[in-house]
């Protein structure tokens, strides 16, 4: 739960120098004692779960952009008030797919955490049908476990937005699972940035799942990551992803790369097309870009 925890009830109590306690019996002072540290682990329990709620609303909103398929676009992009609530995403021969209204208001707003937990890093519903594309699978399944429940802690935070969805159809194969069942997945090294960055890229900002080329199992993340030719039609008309390999970034400085991502505008000055979710790098924090920068130009 806490820290806490791991100390014995007198030594916590009087590292916090309580003078409630040294009076009266020694029954009245374990109460007491007790009660304290209570109110400690409940005040440091709370605090956790807001930085959890924090740390969710951020990977959410800024680096995983949940919302870019699943609200509702205008013509200005997101509807924040329908924030979350579903869309048709992508019309193609192979498969007619609509983001689910993941707010309370829609069906995951009734499965467990754990079974919510279970449809965002492994595709599976509760009743065991799998979630088709373009829901970014092959990143997901690398979501740290403390990330994992953070995003579900936001998603139970969040407005309920009442959109009845339609089920999505695939006239493409689907597999049975995307993988064997995940137990438990750790976070990177917090003093590494390249791993850091590869987590945020890869993982979380499923970066590489739009720049690879189309294949027959979906972007070709296996074979030719980061080589870009996957093409999106849209409101845009059509945008096909760049290729981010090391060496095509080469002729770009940070600065220039960091411009692009967060704003869409490139070094000559035009503006980049969606459906980039630029809106959402624009609130990465600092630290984070520059991870992931770090890893662009290594992709190891
Ligand atoms: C590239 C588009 C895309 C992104 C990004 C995306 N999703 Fe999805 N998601 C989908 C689609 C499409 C479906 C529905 C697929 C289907 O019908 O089988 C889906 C389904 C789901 C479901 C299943 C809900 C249900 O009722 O069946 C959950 C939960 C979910 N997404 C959560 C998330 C979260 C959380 C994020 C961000 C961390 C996210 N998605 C990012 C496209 C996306
Ligand atoms: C939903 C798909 C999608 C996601 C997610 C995405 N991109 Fe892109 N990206 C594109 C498209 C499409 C273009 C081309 C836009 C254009 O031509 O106007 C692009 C262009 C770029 C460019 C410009 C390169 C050049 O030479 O023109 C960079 C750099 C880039 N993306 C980096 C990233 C990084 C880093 C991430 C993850 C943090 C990311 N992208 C996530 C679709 C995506």
């Amino acid at each position: 739960m806490t820290k806490m925890n791991n100390l014995s009830c007198g030594a916590s109590v009087s590292k916090m120098g309580w003078a409630l306690v040294s009076a009266g019996s020694r029954e009245q002072r374990f109460w007491a004692c007790i009660v304290g540290l209570l109110m400690v682990a409940t005040v440091a329990t709370e605090a956790t779960a807001e930085r959890s709620l924090e740390r969710g609303a951020y990977l959410v909103n800024a680096v995983m952009a949940c919302g870019n398929c699943h609200t509702p676009m205008g013509p200005d992009g997101p509807i924040e008030t329908e924030a979350l609530s579903g869309r048709l995403v992508e019309k193609n021969p192979g498969f007619t797919a609509y983001a689910s209204n993941i707010t309370p208001a829609g069906p995951s707003g009734s499965w467990s955490d754990a079974e919510l937990k279970t449809a965002i890093r492994e595709g599976l519903r509760p009743d065991g049908s799998i979630i088709g594309p373009p829901m970014p699978y092959e990143a997901y399944r690398g979501i740290s476990d403390a990330d994992l429940d953070a995003i579900v802690a936001y998603l139970r935070s969040i407005p309920a937005v009442e959109n009845d969805v339609p089920a999505s159809t695939y006239a493409i194969p689907l597999p049975a699972a995307y993988g064997d069942p995940m137990v438990s997945v750790a976070a990177p090294e917090g003093t590494d940035a390249t791993a850091t960055g590869k987590y945020l890229a890869h993982n979380l900002g499923h970066c590489i799942e739009c720049h690879s080329p189309p294949s027959q199992r979906g972007p070709d993340v296996w074979e030719r990551p980061g080589e870009g030719g996957f093409i999106f039609t849209g409101p845009w008309g059509t945008s096909v992803s760049s290729n981010i390999t090391p060496e095509a970034l080469r002729r770009y400085s940070d600065g220039e790369l960091a411009n692009m991502i967060r704003n869409g505008v490139r070094p000559d000055g035009t503006k980049m097309l969606p459906p980039m979710p630029y809106y959402a790098y624009r609130n990465m924090k600092e630290e984070d870009l520059s991870a992931i920068l770090r890893w662009l130009r290594v992709q190891d």
